[in-house]
């Protein structure tokens, strides 16, 4: 056993195939109505231009989630306390930079520090940096793809967790696929507790001034996506051809970006001529908007028995606490 201070762990689980991912993106993009996961709008760019998109007067979600999360601090670790019975480990299923996760360790007092992200490499500086100020914490960072299914190596998590979803993350998935989602997280909590910040159901020109800001940041955030299929698929997309869209779909309750030709245009890659038509989407993202009952319900259906959430004044934004 060691002892203190700790050095942290890193261990990478899943392995990004360049193969599998130009085939996946190859397939949406030749489809009738052509779309691709959003994670083709992350890389090097792409991750700054989001960092820069949650300090946009628009773009509440960052800094709700912020205040709520201090806010009520509280209440959330007497909350957590009462489900796991001890200090929780805490894995961290929006790490990146960490941050989020640091904010909380003064009222949660965790036992064990895991940060999960889909590339270990996302990890080290941060969770390196993060040991040094808490050194008599265990950390592990863990390369890990759990949009397909959350599960963690048996014995990594020492006793119940609380499971932290932050940044409305969960928005990017369909209602079947979230459900799914935390029905797993129910179970690697083992007992624990959920965390989750989720965004709300709003008036649409909120919402779409949020997906469509004043600066063109997040025009730049989606037409960026196309570099990052170029560079995977030796394509020749021309951003300048392409207009960024938001639009809030009532129907499905979410907020979808779309990237709309400009004009007649071909896109090529090795072996491959895509067509597009003047008027043509390139469907990029969903973000689905929650109401607070309708999240409840989705929770109560993953499995949660106790469930309680925390808003805004203006109600646009909610943190989440499952357990049970
Ligand atoms: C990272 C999925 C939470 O849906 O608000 C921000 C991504 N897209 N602006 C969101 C995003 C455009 C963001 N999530």
């Amino acid at each position: 056993m060691q002892s203190p201070p700790f050095l942290p762990h890193f261990l990478q689980l899943h392995q990004a195939d360049h193969r599998a991912l130009a085939q996946e993106a190859a397939t949406g993009l030749l489809a009738p109505a052509a779309s691709v996961s959003p994670k083709f709008l992350y890389g090097v760019l792409g991750s700054r231009l989001f960092d820069a998109i949650t300090e946009l007067d628009e773009y509440y979600p960052t800094r709700t989630e912020a205040a709520l999360l201090s806010q009520h601090g509280a209440a959330i670790r007497q909350a957590v306390l009462q489900a796991t019975g001890l200090a929780p480990a805490l894995l961290d299923l929006g790490a990146g930079n960490c941050a989020k996760a640091a904010r909380l360790f003064p009222a949660l007092a965790p036992r064990q520090y895991v940060a999960v992200d889909i590339s270990v490499e996302f990890l080290r500086e941060s969770l390196t940096q993060l040991q040094r100020l808490h050194p008599a914490l265990p950390m592990t960072g863990l390369g890990l793809d759990f949009s397909a299914r959350l599960a963690l190596p048996a014995g990594l998590l020492d006793g119940p967790a609380l499971v932290f979803y932050p940044g409305s993350s969960i928005g990017n998935f369909s209602p079947d696929e979230a459900l799914r989602l935390l029905t797993e997280a129910r179970a690697v909590a083992a007992g624990g507790a959920l965390l989750i910040g989720v965004d709300l159901v709003k008036p649409v020109p909120v919402l779409e001034a949020a997906y469509d800001d004043a600066l063109g940041v997040t025009a730049a955030f989606n037409l960026n996506l196309l570099r990052n299929l170029n560079q995977l698929l030796g394509s020749d997309f021309n951003p300048r051809q392409w207009q960024h869209l938001a639009v809030f779909n009532a129907a499905e309750s979410r907020i979808e970006m779309h990237l709309q030709a400009r004009q007649a245009l071909q896109v090529a890659w090795p072996g491959v001529l895509r067509p597009f038509a003047a008027g043509e989407r390139l469907h990029t993202e969903n973000s689905y908007k929650w109401t607070p009952g309708g999240f409840a319900a989705l929770l109560r259906d993953a499995g949660f028995g106790q469930v309680q959430h925390w808003t805004d004044d203006a109600g646009w934004f909610a943190v989440f606490l499952a357990a049970g």
